[in-house]
């Protein structure tokens, strides 16, 4: 990260932090739900399948950017299936980047061939070993490590959702992550129980011994893109939600933290590690913000 961005994102986080302010910083465009895997866990895909238009998409990023996020995700549905004529996602990041965004990131489940250069993470969902990942994504893992391989940058974060399937997995994504030399760190989150998807959740006792296990390779270090101090809050889920910092709009519509905060009561089972972090940063826990300029001056 440039020292400048990283003075901007520091003095966003001070204001915030002493005057108790709500203003975000981190958001998300989604690009599509059209998506060409239909995963166990997800709720979002296919739902309107609509891809929209480049456009539209260039007006909420303004948007965003004159709300004063700085930080942007772009997110589905699949967002390597989007195009608009000749543009393509990479066009949308190269735009971004040009608007003023400090960081740029992508979120794809890496089925398509990887020419990313200029975002700075693309967030590569990885549900496990290959039987795992597997059984929740359909046969694609094999097609995701050949596209990890022929990548043309290293700015691969493998994007794990930990759930009952592949719950036992976590050691071998980590592995993973520090073998390939495309990829630079491994992310978490637990899943997250929408309606449809109940069965997946984890209890209490799983978080923990999932996140003794996230604990025990980062001691081993292994690249892990998440801040241990947040998970004993992850755990027992008591971090404040949502996050006023976030913001995700899809055609058109602007929601605080993410588009799931219009199904009643799942706030309060969110495993999202992202709110868990930036919640307990922006209400000034210590050992949150130091292990954040950590993680993120090393990996971003
Ligand atoms: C909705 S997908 C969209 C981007 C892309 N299609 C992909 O799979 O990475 C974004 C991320 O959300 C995760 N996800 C989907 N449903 C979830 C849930 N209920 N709880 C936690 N994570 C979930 C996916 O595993 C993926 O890493
Ligand atoms: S690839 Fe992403 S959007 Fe598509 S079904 Fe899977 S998690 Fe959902
Ligand atoms: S806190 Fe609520 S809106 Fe935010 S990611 Fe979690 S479930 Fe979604």
């Amino acid at each position: 990260m440039k020292f400048s961005s990283f003075w901007q994102l520091a003095t966003f986080g001070i204001k915030t932090i002493l005057f108790h302010k709500k203003d975000p910083i981190l958001g998300t465009v989604i690009v599509t739900d059209k998506c060409n895997l239909s995963c166990k866990h997800c709720s979002v895909n296919n739902i309107t399948a609509v891809i929209y238009p480049y456009e539209q998409i260039k007006r909420e990023m303004q948007t965003l950017f004159d709300m004063g996020v700085r930080i942007l995700f772009f997110c589905g549905g699949e967002t390597f299936m989007w195009q608009d004529g000749a543009k393509t996602i990479r066009d949308l990041v190269i735009e971004a980047k040009q608007m003023g965004f400090l960081i740029v990131n992508v979120v794809t489940n890496g089925t398509h061939p990887i020419d990313l250069p200029e975002a700075d993470l693309i967030l590569l969902s990885l549900d496990g070993d290959r039987e795992a990942h597997n059984q929740i994504r359909g046969d694609t893992y094999d097609t995701i490590m050949h596209n990890i391989e022929n990548a043309t940058a290293s700015n691969i974060c493998f994007y794990m959702a930990i759930n009952q399937i592949n719950k036992h997995a976590i050691e071998s994504v980590c592995r993973k992550a520090h073998e390939l030399k495309n990829v630079r760190a491994v992310s978490f989150n637990f899943h997250t129980p929408y309606p449809d998807t109940k069965q997946l959740k984890l209890s209490k006792a799983e978080k923990q011994s999932c996140c003794d296990t996230i604990t025990r390779m980062m001691n081993e270090g292994m690249p892990v893109f998440n801040l241990k101090s947040a998970f004993p809050y992850l755990i027992s889920g008591t971090f404040p939600t949502p996050c006023h910092q976030c913001v995700v709009i899809e055609n058109g519509k602007i929601s605080t933290c993410g588009r799931c905060i219009s199904v009643p009561g799942l706030c309060s089972e969110c495993g999202y590690f992202f709110v868990a972090e930036y919640t307990l940063l922006f209400k000034g826990k210590i050992k949150i913000i130091l292990e954040m300029l950590r993680t993120y001056l090393k990996y971003v």
